[in-house]
């Protein structure tokens, strides 16, 4: 993590085996996760997705995010088999016998009339909690995956109540399996705040800075904290997260929403023996949010913490590669993808991949490097919109098409002089 010292980094508590300190430019890797070195399948002359984030190498920038895609062994394994750059398990807590979920949990929109059934799925409600499983059996799969797959990343997202020890011993838990990288849960909408977790965390600064030391000063690994979009100013938490010592910000989680009233029945949408709760909204119709989102966090990531290495994970309605360069190109690290999965498989990646390989080519990039963070300068607040529209309106009254006079005519630029007139 940047400049700041060991010592800043990790506190008072800090964890005296240099080689298990997670700083990024100090970085030295904790053993057991070791070296990923990968050999490189791109033909030559193809462009390069790989990324290095928080010293962790991934093929391409492409996560699998925490939710459905990532709750169990023979998913993950999936998803590292089909080629996704990295892995987000589902949330864990420390007592799962607390989460009990609701069917249906899920609620489609599609767009055209009505809503109507052959309408393309442009957005999805989920009432889920996070995972339900016994935490010491996703624990098993975690260290099962990182034996199998030891050059891959695996990242854990963990969520707690109010209760630093209930925090350390889950981080200490989570990070006995040998995973990479922990992300914190702070963005949760519907269930867990009610138990004072999730978004009842990210969206309460003086909260997320005490929780943030607390993880901080334990964790080995490094750590994003995932960002709620249901909040006024997103870089507020954001910047409690990264002073408080994460490494990364992940955003955006769901976005708190009602999917609809069934005009029928009279009961909204999704309906558990007639009663719903509000959910979380995902897919495509919350892209253009999670685009203002991270927009807004990596200025002021870039204008406040300038050329310090924190990363950040863009999420959001991500289905197509294109939807992945622009979270690039408004400066993320990696993207990752939850709904899509839900409804493409996990085979999209290799789609994702060949899509943000012709974007890459088109424009003559060689790596994400080339073009990360490249639009966040065409970004600027309306009253300088007003002003430069003002010069450019001055600026082409001033040139005036073709001749003044037809004593300008000359000889040699006659032709141009000509072409200088013509309306078509
Ligand atoms: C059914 C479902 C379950 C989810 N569960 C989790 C979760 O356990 N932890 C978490 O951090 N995010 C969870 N999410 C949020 C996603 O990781 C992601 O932030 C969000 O859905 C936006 O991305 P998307 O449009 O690609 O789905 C869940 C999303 C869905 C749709």
């Amino acid at each position: 993590m940047a400049s700041l010292s060991l010592n800043q980094i990790r506190g008072k508590n800090s964890v005296p085996d240099f080689a298990r300190t997670r700083s990024r430019t100090t970085w030295a890797r904790p053993s057991r996760v070791g070296f990923k070195v990968f050999a490189s399948s791109e033909s030559p002359g193809e462009p390069d997705l790989s990324v290095t984030v928080n010293g962790l190498s991934m093929p391409n920038p492409f996560v699998i995010g925490s939710g459905p895609p990532g709750t169990n062994y023979t998913v993950m394994k999936r998803a590292f088999d089909e080629g996704w750059g990295a892995v987000i398990a589902k949330t864990v807590s420390l007592d799962a016998a607390k989460v009990i979920n609701v069917t249906p949990r899920y609620a489609r929109l599609r767009a055209g009339a009505n809503g109507s059934a052959k309408g393309q799925i442009i957005g999805w409600e989920n009432i889920e909690l996070i995972s339900d499983r016994p935490l010491e059996t996703m624990l098993k799969e975690f260290k099962q995956l990182k034996e199998e797959y030891p050059d891959r990343i695996l990242i854990a997202s963990i969520m707690e109540e109010y209760d630093k020890a209930a925090w350390e011993e889950l981080i200490d838990r989570v990070e006995q399996t040998g995973i990479d990288a922990i992300e914190i849960n702070f963005s949760c909408p519907h269930g867990m705040p009610e138990r004072k977790m999730g978004a009842a965390v990210g969206q309460d600064c003086v909260l997320l800075e005490e929780v943030c030391g607390w993880i901080n000063a334990k964790a080995t690994v490094p750590v994003w904290a995932k960002m709620t979009p249901n909040i006024t100013d997103i870089t507020q938490p954001a910047r409690v997260a990264l002073t408080s010592g994460c490494e990364g910000i992940s955003a955006i989680n769901t976005m708190m929403s009602v999917m609809g009233i069934n005009l029928d029945t009279l009961r909204p949408e999704p309906c558990v023996e007639g009663y719903s709760t509000p959910g979380g909204y995902s897919s495509k119709a919350v892209h253009p949010i999670a685009l203002a989102k991270v927009m807004n966090i990596a200025k002021m990531i870039k204008s406040e913490f300038g050329d310090k290495d924190f990363s950040l994970s863009a999420i959001g309605g991500v289905e197509e590669g294109g939807d992945a360069a622009e979270f690039i190109l408004l400066g993320a690290d990696t993207v990752q993808v939850c709904t899509g999965v839900m409804m493409h498989g996990y085979g999209l990646v290799k789609k994702l991949c060949a899509d943000l390989k012709d974007f890459m080519k088109a424009h003559n990039f060689s790596s994400i490097e080339d073009f990360r963070g490249t639009s966040l300068q065409y970004f600027t607040t309306h009253t300088e919109l007003v002003q430069r529209q003002q010069e450019a309106i001055q600026q082409r009254k001033a040139t005036r098409k073709g001749l003044k006079s037809d004593k300008d005519w000359t000889g040699d630029g006659f032709v141009k002089e000509s072409e200088s007139m013509v309306s078509n």
